[in-house]
Parts: C-alpha cells; sequence; structure tokens
C-alpha cells in the first residue's frame, strides 16, 4: 500500500509540469484566434490529412503566412486566412502552434 502511495505521489509530481503547461496553453492569447484554423489543421495542430503545424518553427510559420498574404494567391486556400488577421494577431496565432506538442 504504502509503495502504491509513493508510486502515485511520483507519478503525480512527474504530470504535474505537463498539465501546468497545457492549462497555461489553453489560456494563451493565439488559442481564441487559432480556433478558425483547428477545422483544417486540427483542434492540437494536428490533422491527418492536412499539414500539421503543432511544434512547427514560429518563425518559419509567420514567413509562410506572410507569404501567402504577400503573394495574393486568391485560387490558394490558405489566402483568406492568411489575410484575415493582423501581423500582431498572426504572431499570436504562430507562437501558438509552435508551442503545441510535435506530433
Ligand atoms: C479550409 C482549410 C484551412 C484552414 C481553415 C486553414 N488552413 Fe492553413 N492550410 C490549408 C491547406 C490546404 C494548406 C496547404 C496549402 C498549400 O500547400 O498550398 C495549408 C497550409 C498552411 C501552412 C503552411 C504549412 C507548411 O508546412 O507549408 C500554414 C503555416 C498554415 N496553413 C497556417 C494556417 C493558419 C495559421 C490558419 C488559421 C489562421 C489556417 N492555416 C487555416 C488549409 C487550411
Amino acid at each position: 500500500m504504502k509503495t502504491a502511495h509513493r508510486a502515485l505521489a511520483l507519478a503525480a509530481a512527474l504530470l504535474a509540469p505537463a498539465v501546468q503547461a497545457q492549462s497555461t496553453l489553453l489560456q494563451h492569447p493565439g488559442r481564441l484566434l487559432a480556433s478558425g484554423c483547428f477545422q483544417c489543421h486540427g483542434t492540437n495542430g494536428v490533422n491527418g490529412s492536412f499539414d500539421a503545424l503543432a511544434g512547427d518553427s514560429r518563425q518559419d510559420m509567420l514567413d509562410k503566412l506572410n507569404d501567402m498574404r504577400r503573394k495574393r494567391l486568391r485560387d490558394n486556400i490558405m489566402y483568406p486566412h492568411a489575410s484575415g488577421y493582423t501581423s500582431e494577431q498572426l504572431w499570436q496565432i504562430a507562437d501558438y502552434f509552435s508551442k503545441l506538442p510535435k506530433p
């Protein structure tokens, strides 16, 4: 019984930082903005069919998003999504996805 308690306490201690990191992410200002991307890129930034964004480099995502809106590729599905946010909002979204665990 004592061993079981110790094992449980150890498990809780090991899990605490992960749980804390997740709840911090739930309050990330980019999360609500990024919800517009969940449909295609997945709620955790991972989806079987479209590009996974979770854990990608923030700068890399920002470069791609800026490229998409600058080039005005109207036939690309990402054009309206990349163009619908201010630069500050895109930074928040890219920061949020970059902090999610990579698949
Ligand atoms: C309707 C579906 C859809 C939505 C919504 C959507 N995307 Fe995309 N996204 C795509 C598709 C499809 C591609 C691949 C486009 C291509 O390669 O031309 C893509 C590509 C990307 C890429 C490039 C990934 C890579 O590795 O090259 C990034 C970054 C990205 N999307 C971010 C976002 C963000 C941020 C949002 C929300 C603001 C968003 N997307 C919303 C469908 C979507």
